[in-house]
């Protein structure tokens, strides 16, 4: 719930980058992408290419057309926040 999610800095993001436990932010939010992986489209290894770290960028190149949101709506698990 709204109430659980995480306040998440690039450092902490960046621990989240195996393939068992992948975390990636998308404009400003956190989601966990682990279960999502085998069901990309685009596949696994592009997928992973943005796991701890920021896929706006790759993201919005690839496909701007994508609703995210909607679609990891269940992943999310936080906002990313600057470096304390
Ligand atoms: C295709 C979702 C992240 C690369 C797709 C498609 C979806 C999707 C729904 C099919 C789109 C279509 O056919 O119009 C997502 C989601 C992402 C994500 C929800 C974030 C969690 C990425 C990233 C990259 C990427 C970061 C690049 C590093 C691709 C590529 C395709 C694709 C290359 C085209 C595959 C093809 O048509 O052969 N993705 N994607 N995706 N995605 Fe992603």
């Amino acid at each position: 719930g709204v109430d659980t999610l995480l306040r998440v800095t690039p450092s902490m993001l960046k621990q989240h980058n195996k393939r068992d436990d992948a975390w990636s932010a998308f404009n400003g939010k956190i989601y966990n992408i682990t279960h999502y992986l085998s069901y990309h489209p685009g596949g696994e290894k592009e997928l992973m290419r943005v796991a701890g770290r920021d896929g706006s960028k790759l993201f919005a190149l690839t496909h701007a057309w994508v609703n995210l949101d909607y679609m990891l709506d269940g992943c999310l698990v936080g906002f990313l926040v600057p470096e304390a």
